[in-house]
C-alpha cells in the first residue's frame, strides 16, 4: 500500500462572485498552541482550514454512534465510548462532529468527560435543530428561541465559552428560513460560536443562506461512494471553498459484500471496504472532511489509517463505476 502524499493535494477553490470562506492549508500542521505531531495517521489526510482560520486534519470523527441504541440515552459501556474519543485524538483526529440531539446531550457530555480540558487545536463541531422524542425519532424544530436554548445547553455540556463550529441540523420547513439563519448570525456576532454551518441542504438553500449574510463555513450532507445525490452541493462548496462533511461516509451497502467489487479491490490492496470508502472520499475533493462514526476503538484505528491510502486513477475509476452500478441497481 502506498502512503498518501500530503503534498500537491491543495487546489485553489474556483473563483466565484463570493469570496471563499475557508481554504485548504496543505498537509502542514498549523495548529494553535502546542505543535501537533506530523506523524499521526490523520496527518496524512492533509489539512483544511474551516472558515479560513480553523485548520483541521481532513479525516475527522463523528460521535453519533457513542450513545445508546437509536441514538438515545447512554451507551452500554461509557468507558469504551470515552476510550474511542481519546484514541481518535491520539491518532491525530482534531475534528470531532456531534450534535445536541445525539442522546440527546449524551454525545456532547461524553466528549467533555473524555477530553476536557481540550488539547489545543481540537475542533468540536456540534449542531442544533432536531429534537428527540424517543429512540430513532428526529423532528426538526427551528424556532429561534429553541435554537438559542440548545446553543446555551451545548456550551454548557461541552464546557466551552465558544463553540468552534455550530451547524443548523435541519432547516425547519415550519419556520421561515431567514429566522433560523438569523440565529446563526446572531450567535456568531455574540461570540458564542466561531463558525457556522448547515446540514442537509440543497444548492438553493445554501445560496439563500449566503444571500441572507450567513458566513457558511461548512455543509454537512449525506454523501458516500454509493449515494452521490449531493454532488451538486459538493461542487458548490468546492467553488466557494466551503468545507463539506459527508455523513454516512463508510456506507457501502452491498458493494462491500464478500466477493463484491469493493471487497475485491480491498483485498488486492490489503485494506478493508470501509477504508477504501474513506480513501475515495478524501481523494474526491480537497474540501472533503469525512467524519466516520464508530463505537469501537479497533474501528476508529482502522478508519483513521484510511488517510494513508493513496488510490491510483485506475482504482478510483473502478470504485466509481462500482458505486454507480450499486446506486442504480
Ligand atoms: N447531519 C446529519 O444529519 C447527520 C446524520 C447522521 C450522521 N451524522 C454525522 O456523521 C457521522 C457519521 O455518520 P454515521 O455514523 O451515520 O455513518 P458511518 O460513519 O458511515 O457509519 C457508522 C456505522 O459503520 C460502522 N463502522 C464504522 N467504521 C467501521 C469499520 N471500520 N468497519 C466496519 N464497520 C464500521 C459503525 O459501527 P461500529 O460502531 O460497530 O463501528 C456504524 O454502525 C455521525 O457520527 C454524525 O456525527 C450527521
Amino acid at each position: 500500500m502506498r502512503s498518501r502524499s500530503t503534498e500537491g493535494r491543495a487546489e485553489s477553490p474556483v473563483a466565484t462572485g463570493r469570496p471563499p470562506r475557508s481554504g485548504i492549508v496543505t498537509g502542514e500542521s498549523r495548529h494553535r498552541g502546542v505543535p501537533m505531531s506530523t506523524t499521526t495517521p490523520a496527518h496524512a489526510s492533509g489539512t483544511f482550514a474551516i472558515g479560513g482560520d480553523l485548520p483541521v486534519h481532513r479525516l475527522g470523527y463523528g460521535a453519533m454512534q457513542l450513545t445508546g441504541e437509536g441514538i438515545f440515552g447512554p451507551p452500554a459501556d461509557p468507558d469504551q465510548a470515552r476510550a474511542v474519543l481519546r484514541r481518535a485524538v491520539e491518532l491525530g483526529v482534531d475534528l470531532i462532529d456531534t450534535a445536541d440531539s445525539y442522546g440527546p446531550f449524551v454525545s456532547e457530555q461524553l466528549i467533555a468527560e473524555a477530553l476536557h480540558p481540550y488539547p489545543d487545536g481540537l475542533v468540536i463541531a456540534t449542531k442544533a435543530g432536531l429534537t428527540r422524542t424517543g429512540p430513532g425519532e428526529w423532528h426538526p424544530v427551528g424556532r429561534p428561541e429553541y435554537l438559542r436554548q440548545q446553543l446555551e445547553l451545548s456550551l454548557r455540556h461541552l464546557r466551552v465559552e465558544r463553540i468552534d463550529l455550530w451547524q443548523l441540523h435541519r432547516i425547519d420547513a415550519k419556520v421561515p428560513a431567514e429566522e433560523q439563519f438569523g440565529v446563526l448570525k446572531d450567535a456568531q456576532d455574540a461570540g458564542k460560536v466561531r463558525h457556522v454551518g448547515l446540514s442537509e441542504v440543497t444548492v438553493e438553500e445554501l445560496d439563500a443562506a449566503l444571500d441572507a449574510g450567513v458566513q457558511v463555513a461548512t455543509v454537512q450532507n449525506r454523501y458516500n461512494l454509493v449515494d452521490r445525490d449531493s454532488e451538486d452541493v459538493l461542487e458548490r462548496c468546492e467553488e466557494l471553498g466551503i468545507g463539506f462533511l459527508p455523513w454516512f461516509p463508510v456506507a457501502t451497502g452491498r458493494l462491500a459484500r464478500e466477493g463484491g467489487p469493493l471487497d475485491e479491490i480491498a483485498r488486492e490492496h490489503g485494506a478493508t471496504p470501509a477504508q477504501l470508502a474513506l480513501a475515495w472520499l478524501l481523494h474526491r475533493s480537497p474540501v472533503m472532511l469525512p467524519i466516520p462514526g464508530t463505537s469501537k476503538v479497533a474501528h476508529v484505528e482502522q478508519n483513521v489509517a484510511a488517510a494513508e491510502i493513496q488510490l491510483s486513477a485506475d482504482e478510483v475509476a473502478r470504485l466509481e463505476q462500482a458505486g454507480r452500478a450499486a446506486a442504480g441497481g
